[in-house]
Formats: C-alpha cells, structure tokens, sequence
C-alpha cells in the first residue's frame, strides 16, 4: 500500500465556509496551508447547500435591531444553553465577516437605495437575515473559493482523514493521516496546527438536509484524540424537508420560505403552528419541528406522511424572485409552487454538539482547533436558522487567527510512529471477505437512529438503541471490503460506519442524562424543561469522564 506524506504549518481539515475562511486568515498569516476533504473540494460542505442566509445586525430593514437582542434570541432559541462567549462573538463579529465576504466577491441582496436587504427569519425579533435569494450559501462558496484560490492555499480533494496524530514528548497533535479515495493510498500530513472544519453529522439520520459526506468523522477523531465534546444529545432537525420523490427526500426546503410568509397548513388545511407557538410559522425550528412532527402523528398530516408549506398566498413576482432555488427544485418534480403548496416534513439538519472550544477556537488538546458545525457551544440546545452561515465566518477566522499564532512558534515533530502503524493496519483490517456490506450497516444505523433518537426521545426507546448499535458494532467487524484500487466506496463507508457508531453512542450516552425536555432534545417522558437541575451542559471524554458546565445567564 502507498504511503504519501506531506508537510504544512496548518492543516485545515474540512472545505466548507469554516475551512475555507480559517485557510484564507492562515495564508494572510504567511502560514503554509493544506486544506483536506473528504469529497470534492469546496463542493462537500454543507454551506454550499444553505439556502436562506446570514444573521447579522446592521439594522438595515427595521432600525431597532440590536447587537443585544440577537444575542438575547441566540440564547433564547438555544434553550439558555449557549455559551455566552461564544455567542458574544458570534454576534459582534459576524456583519464584519459578512463585508469581508462581499470584498471576497460574495454579493448579497440588497434593498432599492443599495443597502443590504435583511429578511425574517424564526426566532429573531426582527429582520436580520442577510441572504442572496435562497442560493446565499452558493454565493459564499463562490467567494470564500476564490479568495481561497488567489491566497495560494493548497487543496486535497477526496482524502478521507482517519486519525490526529500526538506526539507524546511535545504533548502535542502533529498532523493526521488517513486514506485516499483516488487511490486508497495511506495519507500522512505533518502540521504544525490542525484545524477540524469537517462539518457535523446529519447522515446519522436516513433523512437528512446535509452534504452526503457528514457523518461525523471530525468530532469522532477529535474525541479519540483527547478532545472534550459537548451538548452531543442536540440534533436539529429541520422543520421542513422535501418529502418525495425517494430520492429527494430530506432536501432542504428552506426557512425563507416562511420567512418570506409561507404558511404551514395541515391536511385540514388550517394554518395549525397557531396551536403550538404566538410566532406561528416563525417560532425556532425545535418548536416548528415538533409541532409538524404531533399533526402527522395525531392524523392530520397529508397521505404520504407531511404537512403543507404553501406561498400560493404571495404574490408570484416576490416567489419567484426570492424563492428562485424552492421554484426550480419543485418545477423538477413537477410542481409550480406558486399555484400548489410543497409536501414538507422534517428532516436531519445540525448538530448542535461537537468539540468543545474556546473564542479562540482552541480545544484542550495542544495544536488542535475546531470551527463550525463540528464544534459546540455557539448555539446551544438548538441554532437559530441564519446562525451557522455567520459561525462559520466568525469561527473560521478565530481558528485561522490562533492556529497561525500558535504555529509561528512551533517546530515540526515527529508523530509517533506506532501510531501510525497502528491506523495503517485497522484500515486493512477492514478489507476482507465478510459477511455484510457496509452500505447496508450504514442503513442500520440510520434507522436506529431514526427510530429512537430522533425528534422525540425516551429512556427505553434510548436504550434500545444502545442495544441495537452493539449489534451491528458487532457486524461491522465481520464486513465485505473489496480491495479495490481506486474510488473504494466502500473502504470509505466502512471507516465511516466505525466513526458513526461512536458517535450515536455519544449521542445517546448525552440524551440518558438529560432527563428533561430543552431545545431540540425532546423527551416524552420528561417533558418539561428543568432548570433546576439540567441548565448546564454534559461534557464527554475518551476517559469515560462526564463533566458539567453550568449555563444561562446568572451564576
Ligand atoms: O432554512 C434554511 O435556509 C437554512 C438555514 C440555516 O440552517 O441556517
């Protein structure tokens, strides 16, 4: 098996909108930067994806917006669960990172007299949703790729990273490894800082808005490697995903499209988020999700198991210029949505939980940094829409700050060299002539997942899942990789199915101990919020240590 090593002073792991910003601040920091993703670069990332925009207070559509108040609905939406720094710097920096995105050639909408526009968006008091359209994370990728391009960074594509590196002496990470799709060549990168990028984990889920390649990976390796990850029992699912044909089902359908005054109707056809929230269509999505989620369960969902989502009510001219992506993605399947409503239903969209991180954007883990959706704390027990966009911008520049500062200081060393002996041979223990396949474990648990830890949780239905992932745990170990020489789907999928099943045992783990209901996490058999025992935070280590950090906003 080939083996290929590379040097750089930071490795960026991870081409999304966090990646790329964090690459871009480390080029401009004379840094030496490698970014390194599993799919195609800057086209597996989730913020190529979203859709409706980027939360930031200029206070150009309503003037009473306040840098306060999008804090105060940040933590709010979050369940008071939120890191205060955190959203802090999320708030103050984000319109700063905005306007660099513009000067990077990333154009948003704006209003007659040349302003930027800000549209509504759920849970936020007033109009700051910055967007282009409904393409606003295209257009950011459009930018942040150029830009990333002219700084001279490098790029691997389709380089799948299985491992951080440590090296005992300095007490530090050193670099990472992992394996080649092109090739299924092993892969060593030596870094002076490495940042995870790498996104969150939606494809736990059969049912998901995310880029096929998150499942994960980033926060399993960071926890394998020391890190502490936090807030792991808060999945966000989206209210409103496309819900056929088959093979769309989970496509983002997005919240634009209610900020914009869509209406959710039920079978019924009556506007039924009145009954759940005052905010009706524009309450959080944890709210909007469960309320679609109790219409279809209580009998009053469509035949095929949704709800309606319907701007028949607008006037075409505003649908079809600022809902361009929902008319083209629904005239496909055959459906004009300015005379006939969508068939929406929730679907897998953010991971509240991850690495846990400082404003810095340092782990406790030397060398090793983490931004974007891979990382928690910035939104708490559930994001507003409009929030991650903005993380990725804010976050992505911290980690490239602080990883230049740190590396400007730090000599290369050695990783350790049984370490790497070691990941080289649990990846060919994975190829041999088993009894499944990987793409069918994969499903396995998708649907365990999907079935007990999904929108509404409870303590059997957990630990039935626990029971169910030892199973196929158990199956992976007896799995059919062929050796293939180039583009091994399924060596990819195996690695991907060890990371995902950690992971959901995370996720689980977190969800046991949370014995009440508080933003995404649902518990049908606690389901009130109890402050008096629960406003604080779970943190997990590789040590089986369980941590807590309080929350909200007094001590
Ligand atoms: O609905 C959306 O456009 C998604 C936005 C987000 O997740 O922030």
């Amino acid at each position: 098996m080939e083996i290929k090593e590379y040097t750089c002073d930071i490795l960026v792991i991870g081409s999304g909108g966090a990646g790329c910003k964090c690459a871009i601040i480390a080029r401009q920091n004379n840094q030496d930067v490698i970014v390194v993703s599993k799919g195609l670069t800057f086209k597996s990332g989730c913020t190529m994806l979203a859709e409706g925009g980027y939360n930031a207070v200029f206070g150009y559509v309503d003037e009473e917006d306040s840098l306060q108040l999008h804090i105060q609905d940040t933590l709010k939406g979050g369940g008071f669960l939120n890191d205060l720094n955190l959203i802090h710097k999320l708030v103050t920096e984000a319109p700063a990172r905005l306007v660099e995105l513009e000067k990077y050639g990333s154009l948003f909408d704006r209003q007659e007299d040349g302003r930027l526009n800000q549209r509504a968006f759920g849970g936020q008091t007033y109009r700051r949703t910055c967007f282009k359209g409904d393409e606003t994370g295209h257009e950011m990728m459009v930018g942040l790729r150029q830009e990333v391009i002219r700084e001279g960074v490098k790029t691997h594509g389709e380089v799948m990273i299985t491992k951080l590196l440590y090296d005992e002496a300095h007490e530090r990470i050193v670099g990472a490894m992992g394996i080649s799709l092109k090739d299924s060549s092993i892969v060593i990168y030596h870094s002076k800082a490495t940042v995870i990028a790498a996104g969150g984990c939606g494809w736990l889920y059969p049912v998901t808005s995310n880029a096929v390649q998150k499942t994960g990976d980033g926060i399993v390796m960071a926890y394998e490697a020391g890190a502490d990850v936090m807030d792991m029992e808060m999945v966000q699912f989206h209210p409103t995903g496309m819900l056929s044909p088959k093979s769309r089902r989970g496509v983002l359908i997005t919240e634009a499209v209610r900020g914009e005054g869509g209406y959710l109707l039920n079978k019924n056809n009556e506007r039924f988020m009145i009954n759940y929230d005052p905010r009706q269509e524009l309450a959080t999505r944890d709210i909007v999700a469960r309320a679609i989620y109790t219409e279809i369960q209580e009998g009053r969902g469509t035949d095929n198991g949704g709800v309606y989502l319907s701007v028949t009510h607008l006037p075409d001219e505003q649908v079809n210029t600022k809902l361009r992506t929902m008319v083209r993605q629904f005239k496909d399947i055959g459906v004009d949505i300015t005379k006939e409503p969508m068939v929406v239903a929730p679907t897998a969209h953010h991971f509240m939980g991850g690495i846990r991180i400082n404003t810095d954007c340092e782990t406790n883990i030397k060398g090793l940094y983490a931004a974007g959706e891979s990382t928690s704390g910035v939104h708490g027990a559930n994001r507003l829409g409009g929030n991650a966009l903005a993380d990725t911008q804010v976050f992505g520049n911290a980690a490239g700050l602080k990883s230049s500062e740190q590396a400007k200081q730090t000599e290369f060393a050695d990783p350790d060299e049984d370490e790497i002996k070691e990941e080289i041979s649990r990846i060919n223990s994975l190829y041999g002539d088993g009894t499944y396949r990987p793409m069918d474990l994969k499903k396995e648990i998708q649907d365990v997942m999907w079935k007990y830890v999904a929108i509404v949780r409870d303590e059997d239905g957990l630990k039935t899942a626990q029971t169910k992932l030892d199973e196929i745990d158990k199956k992976a170990n007896d799995m059919k990789v062929s050796e293939i020489p180039e583009f091994n789907e399924d060596i990819i999928v195996a690695l991907e199915i060890k990371s995902m099943i950690k992971l959901a045992r995370l996720i689980i783990q977190s969800a046991l101990l949370r014995k009440e209901s508080r933003g995404a996490h649902f518990r049908s058999d606690y389901p009130e919020t109890n402050d008096a025992e629960y406003l604080k935070s779970f943190i997990l280590n590789k040590n089986g240590e369980v941590k807590t950090v309080k929350r909200g906003l007094f001590d």
